[in-house]
């Protein structure tokens, strides 16, 4: 299990931020344990409903349906409610694109373009239940497009824009998709992504797919085959002003966001509709404390769970300016989100330690070029931010002066689960930890046998009680979802984190306990790797492991044994390289490849994990006594030599 840095002192909070008494987050805590459903009741005047819930809570573990009875739409709760009050000329996102570009949408704008949207979509014949693949760059349109789906009880789901034809494609077959929506191209880094060309690679491995709906963004011609393909702007032609929302019940499903888990393939997790967005924005308010002048900005892509709640859901939900940016970090230079901080007064920001240590390795100059008082509070997520980092961040970006929101939570959860909540407490914080739980969240420590922990010992982070910000289910995978999150520890839900708590009761989450590999806070695990390389033809076997990394935390390292008459050469690595990125996208481009001729497995053939990753690190083995399978100890470090002497005298190659 890894060791706890914590060599960060305590900090109290900025003065520039509230101080609540203590009692005040323990009483609301209590409560939110004591009586979930009254308090949870309570939380839920937050949204404007078609119709009250019958009960807030049925728990028939491991499902939990909240608001049961209720009735909302989304897109209502997210935009029309905003546009018939004062908020309608209030900013709902500033928009930059990477090119400069750039687009205010008022709440009356958003509410007008999703309706059109709407209209679009209702032409294509979308109705409610119908899932819809969207791949698109960071531009209003993704933001919209989800909230014409919402409007009309379809189901998105939402791709990364980086990721492959086969990635999409996989998700379209899973989720049985007829449409997808994309754009002709995004830019990335001053070149554009040609999207529709990988999206039409999808169709032709996706034979459910009716429709192809694009969006005209970059300036570029793309193929288009009149069967399936069809431009937004022409199908908005007629778009009267309002489309009417589905009134949807509160635990109808809102969207399917794939996530990699410990099998070889990603996993739908299904959230729904009004407990989601409930938690989703009460967590934004607790944790960061948003006011109407606040201008907010979470640099996470839409393409993630971050980006859905923190982008979309959330901030609109709760009427806020968002900035929303498309291209690169450090396009054309690096400081550009510095730039865009001053420009618009941005006063919380949200983003990751994986660009605030790449940032940290630039040098403070960048930052000094800039104006960034306007800052009040900073976020982290994605993983554990080091304490080395943290102290960069409260320093250097936020001045001393405004505190660090260390969110940790999952796809899984849909919302922030332990986290400093400056909204409503004021303890001190410590870098590294994420401090205390949201209210609602009952987690433990348990160690290998489901016992509780005492403090200061590390074990796996487990959850007492539904949240209504949790998964509904693993989309057509109920076995999965049952297996994945409920089964390691009988009546929890298994997050599958290391983690410690500490004599003050402060959280540390100290990364994955399955082999799922965090690159730049993106999961990955490492049977979808696996499964990936052994696809190609020069392959016969295939090991994937991470090796710590400066500023994405870890990187990717395979061991590959090739078939017979196969010889490894730096080409054969270059094309191995190229060969996962098309299968999976760019997050899975390894650090490393080597090629070995055999792999270190325990007796009943399974690959020893814990060897692998001592070699990629470059690392002693370390304790090898636990190996489970009854495999001596001599055994493991016999194979522990063996592989280390394979890896250095397999060629190195670095992209
Ligand atoms: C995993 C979830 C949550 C949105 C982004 C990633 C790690 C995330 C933290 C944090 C320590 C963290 C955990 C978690 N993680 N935030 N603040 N401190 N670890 O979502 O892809 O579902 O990944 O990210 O390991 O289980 P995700």
């Amino acid at each position: 299990m890894p060791t706890i840095d914590k060599s960060g002192e305590k900090r109290n909070l900025p003065t520039n931020n509230y101080f609540w008494p203590l009692k005040r987050y323990l009483d609301m805590y209590k409560k939110s344990l004591d009586d979930p459903e009254g308090f949870w009741g309570e939380q839920a005047k937050l949204l404007d409903w078609d119709k009250p819930w019958d009960k807030v809570l049925d728990w028939k573990p491991p499902y939990a349906r909240w608001f049961v009875g209720g009735r909302l739409n989304v897109s209502t709760q997210c935009v029309d409610r905003h546009a018939k009050t004062w908020r309608k000329n209030k900013v709902a996102i500033y928009w930059e694109g990477e090119t400069g570009d750039t687009r205010t949408l008022s709440y009356a704008d958003l509410y007008h373009e999703v309706n059109r949207f709407a209209f679009a979509l209702k032409k294509l014949g979308v109705k409610k239940g119908d899932r819809i693949v969207i791949y698109l760059p960071m531009i209003p349109e993704l933001t919209i497009a989800m909230l014409a789906c919402a409007r009309l009880g379809a189901i998105h789901c939402v791709v990364f824009s980086g990721f492959s034809a086969q990635a999409i494609a996989d998700r379209v077959n899973d989720s049985n998709a007829k449409v997808i929506i994309t754009a002709n191209g995004g830019y990335r880094r001053g070149k554009i992504l040609p999207l529709k060309e990988i999206v039409d690679e999808a169709v032709k491995l996706s034979p459910g797919i009716e429709k192809v709906l694009v969006v005209k963004y970059t300036g570029h011609e793309a193929a288009f085959d009149a069967k399936t393909d069809v431009w937004l702007s022409d199908l908005m032609d007629g778009a009267g002003i309002h489309v009417e929302p589905e009134s949807m019940e509160a635990t109808d499903p809102l969207f399917i966001l794939y996530t990699s888990g410990t099998t070889g393939k990603p996993k739908g997790i299904l959230h729904g509709t009004a407990g989601y967005l409930l938690y989703a924005a009460k967590t934004l308010q607790w944790a960061f404390n948003p006011k109407d002048d606040s201008i907010w900005w979470c640099t996470a892509d839409a393409g993630w769970i971050t980006g859905h709640s923190y982008v979309v859901y959330a901030p609109l939900a709760l009427g806020l300016t968002s900035v929303i940016y498309e291209g690169a970090p450090d396009f054309p230079a690096i400081d550009r989100w510095w730039h865009i901080i001053e420009k618009y007064g941005v006063t919380i920001f949200y983003t990751s330690p994986t660009a605030i240590r790449m940032f940290m390795r630039n040098g403070e100059d960048w930052l000094a070029k800039h104006d960034l008082s306007s800052l009040q509070v900073l976020g982290s997520v994605g993983e554990a931010i080091n304490p080395e980092a943290w102290e960069w961040y409260y320093k250097f970006v936020g001045a001393e002066n405004c505190p660090i929101v260390d969110t940790w939570w999952q796809t899984e959860t849909g919302g922030f689960m332990i986290s400093p909540c400056v909204g409503i407490q004021s303890y001190p914080l410590k870098p590294g930890s994420a401090t205390l739980p949201m209210p609602g969240v009952d987690p433990v420590v348990l160690d290998a046998d489901g016992k509780e922990n005492c403090p200061n010992t590390t074990g796996f982070i487990a959850i007492r009680k539904p949240w209504p910000g949790m998964l509904l289910d693993v989309y057509g995978n109920p076995d999965i979802y049952q297996k994945t999150y409920w089964s390691r520890f009988p009546g929890f839900y298994a997050p599958g984190d290391y983690s410690m708590k500490d004599d003050d009761g402060y959280w540390w989450l100290l990364g994955r306990a399955d082999e799922v590999i965090k690159v730049s806070g993106h999961r990955i695990s490492t049977a979808e790797l696996e499964h990936a390389v052994v696809g190609h033809t020069a392959v016969a076997e295939a090991a994937a492991t991470s090796k710590p990394d400066e500023v994405k935390g870890e990187a990717i390292v395979l061991f590959v044994i090739l078939r017979k008459g196969q010889t490894p050469s730096v080409e054969l690595k270059k094309e191995l390289v190229k060969h996962l990125r098309t299968a999976i996208g760019t997050v899975a481009t390894p650090e490393e490849v080597l090629f070995v001729d055999k792999l270190p497995k325990t007796r009943s053939g399974k690959i020893m994990r814990r060897v692998l990753k001592a070699v990629a690190a470059g690392a002693s083995i370390g304790d090898v006594t636990t190996l489970d399978d009854q495999t001596s100890v001599a055994e493991a470090l016999q194979a522990y030599e063996d592989l280390k002497a394979a890896a250095a005298k397999s060629l190195h190659h670095k992209e």
